[in-house]
């Protein structure tokens, strides 16, 4: 029998004393464990530790951080889409039962989202005019989780954006969480 193909199992080399500027390309989706105890604990590696490719590798990590740095965040969790981040931020927050206000200006598929998606789960949705911060002020009740901006609207809504910013922190001490999108 002659057996042309090979199979080369990726070699470990040393990375001691290697430095570079630039950020290392990993590609991942399986993530390989020394043993399997390694495998069975991963869970306990937090959210800073590496379990699967699609939670993080070293490259979308320094991606994730210097995002912080920039906006001068708590911590970055990237999304594979803006609607998908959009998603991901209703859904962290949103319980049956609540209410989301939405900016009327807000891209048409974040409507589609909270009217047809988010509705199923018994949370309601409200639109309100992001050019009247009083008229938005109205809308909040006991039961209001979300309230939705985007800077500037999807449609154009200027001065929305610094509205939304100007009442944020009396917003958090009633903890209802803001999210202001960008559609850039
Ligand atoms: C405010 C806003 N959110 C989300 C999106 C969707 O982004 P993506 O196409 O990456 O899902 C857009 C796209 O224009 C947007 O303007």
């Amino acid at each position: 029998m002659n057996d042309l193909t090979q199979c080369v199992v990726t070699p470990k080399v040393k990375t001691d004393g290697f430095e570079a500027l630039g950020a290392a390309v990993h590609r991942a989706s399986t993530i390989v464990f020394a043993d399997a105890a390694a495998y069975a604990t991963r869970g306990q590696r937090g959210p800073d530790g590496y379990s699967y490719g699609l939670y993080g590798t070293p490259t979308t990590r320094t991606l994730e951080q210097k995002i912080t740095q920039l906006e001068q965040g708590h911590r970055t969790l990237l999304a594979p889409s803006g609607q998908a981040a959009n998603a991901i931020a209703m859904l962290a927050v949103l319980n049956a039962g609540d209410k989301v206000l939405v900016a009327d200006t807000a891209y048409p598929p974040v409507r589609d989202f909270v009217n047809t998606d988010v509705a199923k789960f018994g949370v309601r949705a409200e639109y309100y005019d992001p050019t009247s911060p009083e008229g938005l002020e109205r809308r909040i009740d006991g039961n209001t989780k979300l309230v939705w901006c985007e800077s500037p609207g999807d449609h154009g809504s200027p001065g929305s954006a610094a509205d939304c910013r100007d009442r944020a922190s009396a917003r958090r001490a009633r903890r209802i969480r803001q999210h202001l999108g960008d559609p850039s």
